[in-house]
């Protein structure tokens, strides 16, 4: 009999990367796979599905504009708890550290569901930062039955917290995976003719960066407009109208920053491959740069991805705006420090980690 798995998601970077694991376990006869999406982003969550060709099974669309956090969390158990009392599945797989995620696994656990935890194991321990990322994956993986943990620091960090070794397995980060449906090598868009300027590529999203940090960032990359005319910024804005208001505010009609929609998945993969210099808050892009050599200047204060830090393409450098605009010109005028940080290493997986995942579900399933 096959095994009946309930992948639940609901922002853009959990659907990223539970979409090559269900993809795979959709070809694979050894399981019969369900997908429930909470809609926490409704807009940019459909984004990647259409991308993917997933239909989801359950739509528990929970969105709202400037939701908090507690409105979010009571609202998925509520509309979730129905959708796997009726079908009950025989594992519920969710990913990474969201309020989805964590909704999810709580749901799933007062249901004695066991729970697949991917992306596992990530952690800055300081509770306030991410917020409230670090504390919603620690109570995931304390909720979790399975632990995919996406590099090896990951499963230590698991260890050190007391889950048992037979739990926890290093399979490499899906995000990887999701980079060979992506990157193109012959890949043009409009946005990019500008030849001969350097390009950066900004994403800035996080909810201990709006107000104050975002604003000193915003300030810093207006005065890298300003004064280089070689320097183009791109800045696919996320949907979050408070980071909206301000990017138009203090990046609006500056003639070299282009203040654009959120891009597709394929587009935001090739946008990077075509960058010269990242700068970002994003967890999923620390991920993504150092496969493609591209430096990234991390807009935090800790990172859960230390892998990348340590590989020399990632540099963690906050939100300070005179740290931001020095950093920045650093790698734009000086070579030697920028071909140090532009070497391509994969401290994230070989692509594979959605097999994994789907061969150690099927071993560890007799174990419940
Ligand atoms: C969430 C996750 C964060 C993840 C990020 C990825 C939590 C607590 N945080 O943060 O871990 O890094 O997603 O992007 O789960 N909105 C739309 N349309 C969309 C998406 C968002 O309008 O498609 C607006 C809504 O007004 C929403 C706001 O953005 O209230 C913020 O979205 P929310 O899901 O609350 O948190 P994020 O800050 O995006
Ligand atoms: N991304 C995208 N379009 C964009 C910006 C980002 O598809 O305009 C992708 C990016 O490649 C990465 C993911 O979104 O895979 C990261 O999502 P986000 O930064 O929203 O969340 P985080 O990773 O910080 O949780």
């Amino acid at each position: 009999m096959s095994i009946k798995v309930m992948s639940i998601f609901g922002t853009r970077p959990e659907a990223i990367k539970m979409a090559p694991v269900i993809k795979t376990l959709e070809r694979d006869p050894r399981f019969q796979s369900r997908v429930v999406v909470s809609g926490q982003h409704r807009d940019m969550l459909d984004q990647v599905l259409n991308f993917f060709k997933i239909t989801p099974d359950f739509d528990l669309n929970i969105m709202k504009k400037k939701q908090s956090l507690s409105e979010m969390t009571t609202h998925i158990i509520d509309k979730l708890t129905p959708v796997l009392e009726a079908n009950m599945p025989d594992v519920v797989l969710v990913h990474g550290d969201t309020t989805t995620t964590l909704a999810a696994a709580l749901t799933a656990y007062y249901l004695k569901i066991p729970i697949g935890h991917v992306e596992s194991g990530l952690r800055t321990w300081n509770k306030y930062s991410p917020f409230p990322e670090e504390v919603n994956r620690q109570l995931v993986d304390a909720l979790s039955d399975i632990c995919f943990a996406p590099t090896k620091e990951s499963a230590v960090n698991l260890i050190k917290e007391n889950h048992r070794q037979e739990q926890v397995f290093v399979t490499g980060n899906t995000a990887i995976d999701a980079m060979t449906y992506t990157i193109d090598k012959k890949y043009t868009h409009p946005n990019l003719s500008n030849e001969g300027k350097k390009r950066l590529l900004v994403t800035m999203h996080r909810r201990e960066n709006l107000g104050q940090p975002m604003i000193e960032v915003f300030k810093a990359l207006a005065q890298i407009a300003k004064e280089k005319d070689d320097v183009e910024i791109i800045f696919p804005m996320h949907k979050n109208p408070l980071v909206r208001e301000l990017a138009e505010k203090e990046l609006g009609n500056l003639k070299n920053i282009q203040l654009i929609e959120p891009l597709d998945l394929f587009d935001f993969h090739n946008f990077a491959q075509h960058s010269d210099l990242i700068l970002t808050d994003s967890g999923g892009v620390q991920e993504e740069a150092p496969s493609l050599g591209i430096p990234v200047l991390v807009l935090r204060d800790t990172t859960e991805r230390p892998e990348g830090i340590k590989a020399g393409t990632l540099k963690l450098v906050g939100t300070n705006q005179a740290t931001v605009y020095q950093e920045t010109m650093r790698l734009l005028e000086d070579p030697i420090a920028y071909q140090k940080m532009s070497e391509a290493t994969n401290p994230y997986g070989d692509g594979h980690a959605s097999e994994r995942i789907a061969d150690i579900l099927a071993q560890s399933f007799n174990d419940f």
